[in-house]
């Protein structure tokens, strides 16, 4: 493939927000009155706050009303953007600054494409807004992961064509999204869980481009 565009996912790529999500997730369900595990929580990986608060509610088994879910979900947001706020430049993962300076180096266009409506803040605290060419965020997609929006609105805004995109993810719907838009999708995270990928990468420490082969 001829490679002219980098698609990161944020949460679980760039930065480990992933545990903050989960904490905030957790200590709404001890609210609640249930257990809820990591393994639980892999389900939650990539998609949509509300749909992590309807997928989390089934787990255990709660119902509550549309006036309480917005509650709810808003108390979470509220308890981990307390974690997110103290994140600074030295919370980004190991080997990520470096790729990013790599593909730059070679005119690979970098976008960012994640769920979170929370996207900007993040990338602000940890000082990476101006390097990527484009962020598309949960406030400017209608349709959640494993719909393929948020990276087709990605290589549209970058005027890239889908088979010249590379999607970096650590959700399996995250992959599901990048293939359903016809991108091939780099795993980071474990070969057990995200099968799916195309290659599964343990994370970015000493990666280099030529390492890519797809
Ligand atoms: C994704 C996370 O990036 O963003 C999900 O993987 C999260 O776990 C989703 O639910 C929405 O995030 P936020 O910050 O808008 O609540
Ligand atoms: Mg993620």
């Amino acid at each position: 493939m001829i490679l002219k565009a980098c698609l990161f996912d944020l949460d679980g790529v760039i930065v480990d927000t992933a545990q903050y999500h989960y904490l905030a997730w957790k200590n709404l369900a001890d609210k609640l009155g249930f257990v809820f595990t990591e393994t639980d929580n892999e389900q939650l990986k990539g998609v949509s706050r509300m749909e992590s608060l309807r997928i989390l509610l089934e787990i255990g088994n709660v119902s509550l009303s549309e006036q309480e879910k917005i509650q709810v979900a808003e108390e979470k947001n509220q308890l981990y953007l307390q974690y997110v706020l103290r994140m600074t430049r030295g919370d980004v993962l190991p080997g990520v600054l470096e790729f990013l300076r790599e593909l730059k180096n070679n005119k690979i266009l970098l976008g960012i494409g994640s769920a979170s409506k929370n996207a900007r803040t993040i990338l602000e605290g940890i000082e990476l807004v101006s390097a990527f060419d484009v962020i598309v965020d949960g406030n400017l997609i209608t349709h959640a992961k494993p719909h393929p929006e948020v990276f087709a609105l990605g290589a549209q805004l970058l005027h890239t064509d889908a088979s010249c995109c590379i999607v970096f993810e650590d959700a399996i719907a995250g992959i599901q999204a990048a293939h359903n838009a016809g991108m091939k999708c780099i795993g980071v995270g474990s070969p057990e869980i995200l099968r799916e990928a195309d290659l599964v990468i343990p994370g970015f420490k000493n990666l280099k481009l030529a390492d890519i082969k797809l």
